[in-house]
């Protein structure tokens, strides 16, 4: 008997590469973070993490601190806090926190989040935060792992091991975690009715189906990156909590495939990045919010008044849906609120055909590193 296989050939189950597998891992992955915190009684439990009333009422702020994919997370996480929970968040890249003499203080619920749990710069940022009296709370995907250990309380992602370097199902349960909390933190003070309480968990355990749909068609992103991979720069927009996922897209693509891409809210194109737009331009629009359609419909109108090339990420019947003259990638229909972890599927789909195509070391892209523990 000859093996032709490795043992890391083994470990991909059949995939090229991690980074596509641990795509696939996805839903998976998000019903496993869920199955872990809803009880019986099909409420959210936060065992082992002590977070009551009494400490919300404590807390005049939380402030979230990650670096690359886990920072979006973050700032995704602020959107929902917010939304559910009305207190207010900051989120802040790690090493410009531990560098700002940042207001934290014993009235500062401190949420690290760290896929490794090693980035030195989250651990010293944490550690900061720590001496200044704050109550650290940690989203951490490695069990034991240094951010783990030094947190007043840990909510691990259960994601599984993580290997590519893009890091992708690290990022969609890092959401949930957020969602989850920020459920729970809204129960707590009484900012969200029963209702919606159930609505927002019901849709959440909805979701691994859903990206499950989503995979199922990934011979339309990989058609659409076979028409695109050869393209100099990529921008990516959006409103609200698309903007938050505009930047991951944009990582998730510069990182594997090392085409230059930003991301923009959409209501800033006006003041700088519209000069960018001319015919040729590839724009993603992420337009996935209900409440802000009519918004990113006039700023795709403006693009495409340039004559640059726009592809709208979007709800299946949505109004943006139904524009005949543009490319559109379907999500399936969800609550405003949980979108982030669909409409990042496709992308993470794009980035890594794009790298695919062009013949790049899509588990190991050149210069990064899965951990900096380094400064
Ligand atoms: C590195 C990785 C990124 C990751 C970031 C933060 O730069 O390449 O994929 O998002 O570190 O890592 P962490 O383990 O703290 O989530």
């Amino acid at each position: 008997l000859k093996v032709t296989w490795s043992q890391e050939d083994a470990e991909k189950g059949g995939y090229q590469h991690f980074m596509m597998k641990e795509i696939n891992e996805q839903p998976k992955a998000i019903r496993e973070t869920l199955q872990r915190r809803i009880g019986k009684d099909g409420k959210i439990k936060l065992d082992g993490i002590s977070l009551t009333r009494e400490d919300l009422e404590k807390f005049d702020k939380i402030s979230i601190v990650a670096c690359g994919t886990a920072y979006h997370a973050g700032l995704v996480g602020k959107y929902a806090i917010e939304k559910m929970a009305r207190m207010p968040v900051e989120v802040d890249v790690a090493s410009e926190f531990r560098y700002r003499d940042p207001f934290v203080d014993e009235k500062t619920l401190f949420i690290a989040i760290s896929q490794s749990g090693e980035t030195l710069d989250t651990l010293m940022s944490l550690r900061e935060a720590k001496s200044k009296g704050a109550r650290v709370l940690s989203v951490v995907n490695v069990v034991g792992s240094s951010v783990a250990r030094e947190s007043d309380d840990v909510f691990y992602t259960w994601a599984g091991p993580e290997i590519a370097v893009a890091s992708t199902k690290a990022y969609t349960t890092q959401l949930v975690c957020m969602y989850l909390l920020a459920l729970y933190m809204g129960d707590l003070r009484g900012t969200i009715t029963e209702d919606y309480y159930k609505q927002v968990l019901k849709e959440l355990k909805a979701t691994p189906k859903k990206v499950q749909r989503i995979l199922d068609k990934a011979e339309d992103i990989e058609e659409l990156a076979k028409n695109l991979y050869n393209r100099d720069q990529i921008f990516f927009i959006g409103r609200g909590i698309d903007s938050a996922v505009a930047y991951e897209c944009s990582l998730k693509l510069k990182e594997v495939s090392y085409i230059n891409s930003f991301a923009i809210a959409a209501g800033e194109l006006k003041h700088g990045t519209i000069a960018l737009m001319e015919p040729e331009t590839i724009v993603i629009a992420l337009a996935t919010q209900d409440f802000l359609m009519e918004k990113m419909y006039s700023n795709i109108e403006e693009i495409r008044a340039r004559r640059a090339h726009v592809i709208a990420v979007t709800k299946e019947g949505s109004q943006i849906s139904k524009i005949k003259s543009l490319e559109v990638i379907r999500i399936p229909k969800c609550m405003d609120e949980v979108s982030p972890i669909l409409t990042i599927v496709p992308m993470q789909l794009f980035a890594y055909y794009v790298a695919r195509e062009r013949g790049e070391n899509i588990d190991k892209p050149r210069n990064l590193a899965k951990s900096v523990t380094v400064e």
